[in-house]
Parts: structure tokens; sequence; C-alpha cells
């Protein structure tokens, strides 16, 4: 589906010669050294042989240049340690297909004690991409997230549904999406948009819901679920996810913005309970705690457009995914234990 999808391509990008057959993109990845950039890099590099990959990243908390060790030697690789907002004043190559902007402050509760990091990397360091991308005509890839919807009782947001964010984090994507349409609309930027549920799976960091239970569980400690518990999202495996973005890139399609779920809802308390059997441990290890303020109840995505323009995408079996990122963290204490202490 995938390679018949490339022969029917209607737009050549440039230094590509798609009809016959020579497909290389030149990507410059932001924040690359963090959970769902590095699955991206490796999977990319792994499956489009002819593509180069920079990675772009300040190395906050949240990057890890560890994420990156094993395909850090690939030729076809390289890293520049950079904020995004800087972008403009760097010395670097001009030459990129595309801008891939995975590069944020990701965390919802620092975005409510702390929401000016939010501004200042998910929106103007947005802006300072798109600049660049303009000056140098490069197309632009904004990974986005479904929080920018907010939240939905029942049915699934359509790409075309109106934004209505409810966290800091969320409004600062929002925010993004609006410039990126801004620049495609005023200027004629070719872009991209993906719009992802919660991803799951290895490299990422113990703060986020799964890692921070798992890694509790692994320790002895007890798991904190918000509230009731009940509030729902939907998951999806991070490798699922990159797969997913990597034909958005590699399709030739401009201009389209695109819902990435996993089919997969599931409430905080499952995902606790399935988390708990998954470990060997029972309920006594869960500790209610008082809900996140202004905290959404439920997230979902209508993912048809996708499936209409790509063709239907097999995902993981979500038992198969979360044991494999059990496991995963099992044997790489070495890698979340540091970044636990951290923390505390
Ligand atoms: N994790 C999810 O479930 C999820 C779901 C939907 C969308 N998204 C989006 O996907 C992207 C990646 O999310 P993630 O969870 O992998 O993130 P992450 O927090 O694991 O990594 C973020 C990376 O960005 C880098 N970074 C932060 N600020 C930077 C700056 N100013 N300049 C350069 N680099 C900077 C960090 O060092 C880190 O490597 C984000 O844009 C996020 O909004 C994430």
């Amino acid at each position: 589906m995938y390679q018949t999808h490339l022969n029917n391509l209607r737009q050549p990008l440039i230094a590509n010669d798609w009809q016959n057959g020579v497909f290389q993109l030149n990507i410059l990845v932001t924040g690359g050294c963090g959970f769902i950039a590095s699955n991206f890099i490796r999977k990319e590099l792994s499956e489009n042989s002819e593509n180069t990959i920079t990675n772009l990243d300040s190395l906050t908390y949240a990057g890890n240049p560890s994420n990156c060790k094993d395909f850090e030697e690939n030729p076809r690789y390289s890293f520049i340690k950079a904020d995004i907002n800087e972008i403009n004043r760097l010395k670097v190559r001009k030459d990129f297909d595309w801008i891939v902007n995975f590069a944020a402050e990701t965390h919802v509760d620092n975005s409510i004690s702390g929401p000016d990091a939010f501004v200042k990397t998910n929106i103007n360091g947005a802006l300072e991409l798109l600049k660049f991308c303009r000056q140098n005509d490069i197309n632009f890839f904004q990974i986005s997230t479904d929080e920018v919807y907010g939240s939905i009782e029942k049915g699934a947001f359509k790409e075309s549904d109106v934004f209505l964010p409810n966290s800091p984090y969320s409004a600062s994507k929002a925010a993004a999406e609006m410039l990126v349409r801004a620049y495609q609309k005023t200027y004629g930027l070719k872009t991209l948009v993906s719009r992802s549920s919660n991803n799951y799976g290895p490299f990422q960091h113990p703060e986020k819901l799964i890692p921070l239970f798992i890694t509790n569980l692994l320790e002895g400690k007890k798991v904190p679920v918000y509230g009731s518990g009940l509030n729902v999202r939907d998951w999806v495996f991070v490798e699922d996810n990159s797969k997913m973005l990597s034909i958005m890139l590699n399709s030739g399609k401009t201009n389209e913005s695109y819902n990435i779920g996993g089919l997969n809802e599931r409430s905080n308390l499952e995902i606790t309970r399935m988390l708990l059997k998954g470990l060997g441990k029972d309920e006594k290890s869960i500790e209610h705690v008082e809900d996140r303020k202004g905290h959404d109840f439920r997230y979902a995505l209508d993912c048809k457009k996708f499936e209409k323009d790509f063709g239907k995408f097999k995902r993981a079996e979500f038992q198969k995914g979360l044991q494999l990122t059990i496991d995963w963290y099992k044997n790489n204490a070495s890698w979340w234990k540091p970044l636990k202490q951290k923390k505390e």
C-alpha cells in the first residue's frame, strides 16, 4: 500500500525524481533526543535508506542523547545541540527538504505550574522555524496533538473540528498550529500537521503515566491515579505513530492535517489495572490523588482521513505493545533510574 502510494504521487518535491523512483529527503528533525522523535529517526533511517536526518535538540531535562545511541554513528545522521529559537542565528545548512518539528515542552502538569516555557518553545520556537522555512524554501511538518481539540464526551474529533484547548500545553500547541496555517495561507509555505493521541513505548520519560507507573511498580512504590481514574485516552504505540508520520512525510502530499490515533481507548484505571497485572501487583499499589486542574475527560480521534489517503494501517495489538514496553523498562533500569533520581 505504502509503495503503491509512492508511485502515484502527484506533486514532485525538490531534488526528487518521483517518476523514476529516486526518493531522497534531507530532513531536519527538531527534538530528536526526545521520546517520539528518537523512535521516528530510528525508523526513518532503517526504512527509508536514502533520507538523511539532522537532529537539532537543546537537550532539556526531557532530551536524552542516549536515546540516539544506536544510530549516532549512521553516516546519514548528524546532531546539532541548539534551541529552535536560535535557528535563524545558527550557521547551519539550509538545503533541507523538510523540517519536522517535534521539539516541545510536553508535560501538561509542568504547563500548569509554569506556562512560560511552553509559550517560548511551543509557540515562539515554532515561529522561528517557520521563518527559517520560508526564507530557505523548506517544507514544514508540525507534530501536534489530539489535545488541541479539547475534551469530547461522545463520538470522535475530525480534522475539521474547532480547537478548544484546555491546558496551557494544549493551548500552546493549538497556537503553533494557527501559525502553521497562517504561513501556509499567507506565504504559500508547504506544510503538514499530525495530531496524534497519547503515545506509549520504549524511551518515554518516566514523568509520563505509563513509564511512571511501570517504574514505580518496579521500585515497589504506589502509582498515583488522578481523581476517579475514569478519564479516557486513546493510546498509540510509538512505533506505529512513527511509521504513520513517515508515510505522511514520504508521500509527497502537503497542506493537509491528519489525526493519528491508536483506535484504542482506555480509562486511566483500566491502564493501571493492566500494568498491575503485567507486573504481578494488586490494587493495594494504587493511590488516588487529587485530580489535575482542568483535567480533560476524554480524547478521541476519527482517523478515517489518514485511511482514505494512505490506506488501512495495521496497528500493534495493545496487550502486546504494553508487554513490550513493560519488558523494555524492566531491562533498561540504567536508562530510567537516573531520570527519576533527577526529579526527586
Ligand atoms: N508524548 C505523546 O504522547 C504525544 C502525543 C501527541 C503529540 N505529541 C507531540 O510530539 C512531540 C514529541 O513529544 P515527546 O513526548 O516525544 O516529547 P519529549 O518531551 O520526550 O521530548 C521533547 C524533546 O524536545 C527537546 N526540546 C525541548 N525544547 C526545545 C527547544 N527549545 N529547542 C530544541 N529542542 C527542544 C527536548 O530536549 C526533548 O529532546 C511534541 O511536539 C508533542 O507535543 C506527543
